[in-house]
């Protein structure tokens, strides 16, 4: 693409598509039966896109790639890896005005967060929108949501810069919001991964939700690096409940974890059974961070309880998206090392885990 001498990406007429899978690509067996019984990404990025041709907007190209075809429960490490490069690579590319990538729901909360910690201020400086999508319903179900989400999606990646930002974004049901704010809390609404999110109509940007996005990218400075296929850390997510025992930490001492995400009851609390072992993990340097199992608000430092030093609260991080902070945390604290400079997967961690929050 990029042998064209299109002088700048503005001028520009193509929108790259990136397929993921999920939903949004899924055949339901019985669509007039039962349309929740399917499998996901079964369609061609390609196919999705010959749906949508006739509502494309005036003098918009589109050009696509496969990037994967799963449902993305099976989201991989390396499959994060190889998308965050294809994205970086095309903001790069003076042809491509935007970005959509269609995505199962199920973790695109996870790859929200990835983007936006790895492409978002770049996407930001060179005022390109990264579009995440996906829908709810399969794409042969009689109300399928995905041709009206993917359309969305190319409409909002295209318009003038002036209306929204460069960034990495997330478009379902009409709305949008920043992808780091995406968050399925509902297993089948239409509108479940940004249900509970800031969000604005993509019809009709709302002012102070845009202020809101532009305290978030005047407080993301840099973006940390994608790791290596195989250098992610290892790191796990591990639920604080009624009759908790140690064993549950413990159990993880000798293995490669290099970080738990603990999933606390309420403002973040750790049952007291957990306690003793923390403390071992934290002496054996797995890293620690704590959020709430809620799945929504913040979570503070030394509240409920003061934090073992070491031990970091989530802010507004739910699990998943601490997860990944942690993980690219410790992998820019490795590559730190490497370069002989003092700064330590905290503070990597911080920079993610206090970012403003859009009211
Ligand atoms: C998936 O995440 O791939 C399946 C669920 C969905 O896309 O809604």
């Amino acid at each position: 693409m990029s042998s064209n001498p299109v002088k700048s990406a503005e001028k520009s007429p193509y929108i790259l598509v990136l397929g993921m899978g999920g939903t949004i690509a899924g055949l339901a067996r019985e669509p007039k039966g039962n349309p929740l019984q399917y499998e996901a990404g079964q369609l061609g990025v390609e196919l999705l896109l010959s749906h949508v041709e006739s509502g494309l907007p005036a003098g918009i190209k589109i050009v696509s790639r496969q990037v994967a075809n799963i449902n993305s429960r099976n989201l991989s490490d390396a499959l994060l890896t190889q998308l965050g490069i294809a994205v970086h690579d095309s903001l790069a590319d003076l042809m491509v005005m935007g970005i959509v990538i269609t995505h199962g729901t199920d973790t695109i909360e996870e790859t929200g967060l990835f983007l936006q910690a790895t492409c978002g201020k770049y996407a930001q400086t060179l005022g390109k929108r990264v579009i995440l999508t996906g829908a709810m319903l399969p794409a042969n179900a009689p109300k399928a949501d995905g041709p009206s989400n993917l359309l969305d999606a190319i409409r909002w990646a295209s318009t003038p810069i002036d209306n929204c930002p460069g960034g990495i974004y997330a478009v379902m049901d009409g709305r949008g919001c920043l992808a780091m704010d995406l968050a399925k809390r509902h297993a089948t609404a239409i509108n479940a991964p940004l249900r509970d999110s800031p969000s604005s109509s993509v019809g009709l940007i709302n002012p102070s939700w845009l202020s809101g996005i532009k305290a978030v990218q005047a407080a993301w400075n840099e973006d940390l690096p994608i790791p290596k296929a195989n250098e992610w850390p290892w790191v796990e997510i591990l639920t604080s409940h009624a009759g908790a025992r140690a064993q549950t930490i413990v159990h993880w001492f000798g293995s490669d974890v290099k970080g738990l995400v603990l999933a606390g009851t309420g403002m973040g609390g750790i049952h007291d059974e957990w306690k003793g072992a923390l403390d071992q993990a934290l002496g054996r340097g797995i890293a620690l961070v704590r959020t709430s199992r809620t799945g929504a608000g913040t979570i503070y430092s030394d509240i409920p309880e003061k934090d073992t030093p070491g031990c970091m609260a989530s802010g507004t991080l739910s699990a998943p998206r601490a997860r990944i902070a942690l993980q690219l945390a410790l992998n820019a604290a490795n590559q730190e090392k490497l370069n002989g400079k003092p700064l330590t997967w905290q503070d990597f961690f911080a920079r993610i885990a206090d970012l403003p929050e859009i009211r």
